[in-house]
């Protein structure tokens, strides 16, 4: 077998493998112990601070600004504005690609959102940063703002999220509809949504010529490395970026922002190092949202309760000047099997920053709609809504046709339910009551979502004292690359994870491709996986081909890795170490890189999900409308698990996101001013720990012999899908009321 077969072959799990070890964090440590470096944390000497001034209207143009006051302020060393900063390579507004969003980066004199930078001022300390900012005092030219959904003119984008068809059907939903004995039409709110990570988008940045140092948290180093190349002129390896650690990115760090950009301005206009630091409040605007969604479901139903027609259509809003509109009727297209189905969006346009990818963008904000219906579906038919699900099961993909790589979804349903007690559920609403007289009522909801991969380059290295190097610049947003990517880079190499040193989270590594869509494992661990397989491919070679081998003759094919040992596949007694085979050839180390991407024969056959099933107990106070989750459990299969035990953690964030979808988060616009109300961790509300007392993930077993060699999908997003449905579910069952706004909140229950 040469090399690339091996490293193309499917793998085989080993025994005493690393890959599913519940291992802890390896990072965890000097987390805790505040050891590890986020990018603010960095202080280049001679740094400076940069504080952004950002505006307080939604549309209009800066008529004024007092920089002589802010200049005058003692430690201010520059004010960047419009006619004073750094030249580009590029316009800011060119559209240079699907995932180069247009950034503000003071262009000009215009206000296109609240929260836009409209000046910087860069100062010796952050307070007289912060200070010289407020005295600039801007005075505006205020132009009315489009600030809701429903009163902006509305139009019907080509594509929307990252570039997909904006409208898909198949079959005719007005005939399934025509033909249906029960029908469900109804229309969901949902509410505009802020990443809020609990790192800020900060950014330290050097130049040194024409060559630049950046510590900035970033899902995509190569992406943000080009995107900067181009705006200032300079080739991407100029950029070095270290982004080891993120405090949470959830999408909104996938593309370098404007503010961050901003940064690498201000460093360039004084000729110093510069911190820039996002205050929580400046996060509402430049650096992404979820925009809200107006969701029309229309399903049909036959008398045995078969769906005939499911159409959902969703109106969303971008902003005036680009184009993310979040996708939320695409989580009809995979789910239930209905010989009618289509998907349409409609567009507005508002005075808002651009929308962007949030954690399950489109798959969270559409399963919601589509799970409340299912119910109000599985209730008009005067069905359990699980007997629903499995009755509307889809065997095979329903737009496209295509069997699904893999689908445990009917274990997901059993093991879920079995957990949760639901065999136990009264089919009508409001008939349970616990002993304090609070309304319970029992949810469930399907989740999922797409099983992608991108590109990533890996590379990996045996060493002559028979330990390993692999390196990889991934991307850990807390959600355990450190571990899982070790982990694969152990199994990969034939060694103890112990034996293996894990280099990543800078730009000089080979490309680990984005971590987002859920792929990140998937992605950068084929990638290392198959590095390991090159080097040891190679090693495999020099020794077969050493007459003074124990392994002389024995082809790669016959040949496995193990412990640090090559050995005979018919014979494993004979081989020996990696070590003596790299002493004996006098190497100090033996090097390979792999790669990963999507495999497009494989996609055009199949259709590559995960999937999952959420059950959500609500306990509803009666006279106040105050509403509890007080259990959650999720049952997921999601093929090869790296680490259960952080795989587990990223269902219970997803559950959790669910959670707040359902019933917490939304940011409140004030229509005068187009400020967003409520831009802070107080007022801005996301679930604690309190409003979390029971949530349980399942890891239901699923082989998938076609999305990757390693049967790897992803886990990082499915956990909002399902969830959010389930609580919204529960909620009707308890009180008896359906609620389509969401969050749901207790007035709309009194
Ligand atoms: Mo995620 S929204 O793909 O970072």
């Amino acid at each position: 077998m040469s090399e690339n077969t091996l490293a193309q072959a499917p793998v085989h799990l080993r025994q005493g493998s690393s890959i599913g070890q519940p291992l802890t964090r390896r990072d965890g440590v000097l987390k805790v112990t505040g050891g590890a470096v986020y990018a603010a944390d960095n202080h280049p000497p001679g740094l400076l601070h940069a504080v952004l001034a950002v505006s307080t209207i939604a549309r209009g143009r800066v008529a004024a600004l007092d920089l002589a006051a802010a200049r005058a302020h003692p430690g201010v060393v520059e004010v960047m504005t419009p006619g004073h900063k750094p030249a580009l390579a590029q316009d800011p507004d060119e559209k240079a690609g699907p995932f180069a969003f247009r950034l503000d980066l003071l262009q000009d004199d215009r206000v296109r959102y609240a929260n836009q930078s409209i000046a910087v001022v860069i100062a010796e300390t952050i307070e007289a940063a912060t200070e010289g900012a407020a005295l600039l005092a801007p005075r505006y030219e205020v132009e009315p703002a489009r600030m809701d959904l429903h009163d902006a003119e509305s139009f019907f984008p080509a594509v929307v999220g990252a570039g997909t068809p904006a409208a898909e059907h198949h079959g005719d939903v007005d005939a399934g509809m025509a033909a249906a004995a029960v029908r469900v039409e109804a229309t969901y709110d949902t509410s505009a949504q802020y990443h809020n990570a609990m790192e800020p988008h900060a950014i330290v940045a050097v130049w040194d010529g024409d060559k630049l140092r950046l510590d900035t948290p970033s899902q995509g180093m190569a992406m943000a490395q080009a995107r900067i190349a181009g705006l200032f002129g300079i080739p991407p390896e100029n950029i070095h970026i270290r982004s080891p650690f993120l405090g949470g990115g959830f999408g909104s760090k996938g593309m370098i922002s404007g503010p961050q950009v901003l940064g690498i301005m201000a460093a360039k206009l004084v000729g110093r190092p510069v911190k820039l630091v996002l205050r929580r409040e400046q996060m509402y605007g430049p650096v992404g949202h979820r925009a809200p969604t107006r969701q029309t479901l229309r399903l049909g139903a036959d008398a045995g309760g078969a769906l005939t027609a499911i159409g959902h259509h969703t109106k969303t809003a971008s902003s005036s000047f680009d184009d993310f509109f979040e996708p939320a009727s695409g989580a009809s297209h995979s789910l239930y099997a209905s010989p009618a189905i289509a998907t349409s969006h409609e567009g507005v346009r508002l005075d808002t920053g651009t929308p962007l990818f949030m954690r399950a963008p489109g798959e969270a904000t559409g399963s919601i709609a589509l799970e409340s219906a299912i119910d109000e579906m599985a209730d008009a038919c005067g069905m359990d809504p699980l007997t629903f699900r499995l009755k509307n099961y889809a065997e095979v993909e329903p737009i496209s046709g295509k069997p699904f790589s893999s689908k445990a979804l009917r274990q997901c349903y059993e093991q879920g339910a079995a957990r949760f007690g639901w065999a136990s559920r009264p089919l009508a609403p409001r008939m349970m009551r616990d002993a304090a007289g609070m309304l319970v009522g029992w949810g469930m909801g399907t989740a999922t979502f797409p099983a992608l991969m991108f590109q990533a380059k890996a590379r990996a290295t045996l060493r002559r004292d028979g330990t390993g190097l692999m390196e990889i610049g991934a991307h850990d947003m807390g959600q355990g690359a450190w571990t899982a990517l070790a982990q694969i880079a152990a199994d990969g190499l034939g060694l103890d994870i112990d034996q293996v040193e894990f280099r990543s989270g800078t730009s000089d590594l080979p490309d680990g491709g984005i971590a987002g869509g859920s792929a990140h494992t998937a992605t950068a661990g084929m990638a290392v996986h198959g590095a390991g397989a090159d080097v040891i491919a190679r090693l495999a070679e020099l020794a077969t081909g050493d007459e003074r081998s124990p392994l002389f003759g024995a082809g790669n094919a016959g040949v496995v890795a193990r412990g640090g040992r090559l050995s005979r596949r018919d014979d494993e007694a004979r081989g020996e170490s990696y070590a003596d085979i790299l002493d004996r050839a006098g190497l100090a180390g033996i090097e390979g890189s792999g790669g990963s991407a999507a495999n497009p024969v494989a996609q055009s056959a199949y259709a590559m999900h995960a999937h999952g099933a959420v059950f959500a107990e609500v306990k509803v106070d009666p006279d106040l409308g105050q509403i509890r989750v007080t259990r959650l459990v999720g049952a997921f299969a999601a093929g090869t698990i790296i680490n259960p035990r952080m795989v587990r953690s990223q269902y219970y964030g997803g559950m959790i996101w669910g959670l707040s979808f359902a019933l917490l988060e939304k940011a409140v616009t004030d229509r005068r001013s187009g400020r967003i109300m409520n831009a802070d961790l107080g007022e801005y509300h996301v679930p604690v720990n309190a409003d979390v007392p029971s949530v349980e993930a399942i890891l239901v077993e699923e082989r998938d012999a076609h999305v990757n060699a390693l049967g790897i999908k992803g886990v990082g997003e499915i956990g909002i899908t399902g969830t959010a449905g389930a609580i919204a579910n529960a909620v009707w069952h308890a009180t008896g009321r359906r609620v389509r706004q969401f969050p749901i909140t207790l007035d709309r229950l009194i």
